[in-house]
């Protein structure tokens, strides 16, 4: 636990690197954002100037006791940090077990650059690998639309408190869905999209840039391999 709350701290740290004066910066959701908005927060009481846009209402809270003024409107990003569940060798990535992938999606969508942060576990040769795929879903009809999910093939379980579902910030359910590996990771996002239920999934393909990967040793940085152009998927 205390090596892998150093890599995360290592990682969100150094994404700082990739803000300068007057961005707009996408700040994500989760234990190793957490670093990030520490490291940020200092910068930005010792004088940098930048608007941040938090994707979670955690990461509201959190960037505001770290001082880090909030944009009141904004259309584009120039840089979001976030974090991730898994993320492949083509930084593709299953993000959202936190809960907040559709405001990490769209802010993600919004940006020039995403700079996804983690530590080595994170690393997976192919999706699914470790972790179920979260699916935000309307409370209206989920069920219905966990029929359809398991029609994909998926395994959907409802994520509770006790015995309450447990409701995102926009005020949806969570499906976590085990899927086993991804084979073809864009044709489920395409088939995930089909669903009028789902309002998000944590499929993030064609978004991240760069990946900053902590460890007890240090840092590395993955970039996206330049032939693979950013997607647009929702
Ligand atoms: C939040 O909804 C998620 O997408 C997180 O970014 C992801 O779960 C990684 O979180 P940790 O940094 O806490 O592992």
């Amino acid at each position: 636990m205390a090596t892998e709350n150093a890599a995360k701290r290592a990682a969100g740290e150094k994404a700082v690197e990739y803000v300068t004066d007057d961005m707009v910066v996408g700040l994500g959701t989760g234990s190793t954002v957490y670093y990030f908005l520490v490291k940020l927060g200092e910068r930005c009481r010792a004088g940098l100037k930048i608007l941040g846009v938090p994707t979670s209402l955690a990461t509201e809270r959190i960037a505001r006791e770290q001082g880090i003024p909030l944009a009141d409107s904004w259309a584009a990003v120039d840089v979001v940090v976030d974090g991730a569940d898994e993320i492949d060798p083509h930084l593709d990535l299953i993000k959202g077990m936190g809960g907040a992938l559709l405001r990490e999606k769209i802010v993600a969508q919004a940006a020039g650059r995403m700079v996804v942060i983690g530590d080595e576990g994170k690393l997976v040769k192919r999706l699914g690998t470790q972790t179920p795929l979260p699916v935000e879903v309307l409370p209206f009809g989920w069920e219905a639309t966990a029929l359809r999910l398991r029609q994909l093939g998926l395994a959907p379980v409802l994520r509770r408190q006790g015995s309450e579902p447990v409701l995102t910030d926009n005020g949806n359910y969570l499906l976590e869905c085990h899927a086993g590996v991804i084979d073809q990771p864009r044709d489920l996002a395409a088939a995930l999209e089909e669903i009028a239920g789902v309002v998000g999934h944590g499929l993030f393909l064609g978004l991240a840039t760069t990946a900053v990967i902590g460890s007890e040793s240090g840092v590395r940085i993955i970039q996206r391999p330049p032939s693979l152009n950013r997607g647009t998927n929702p």
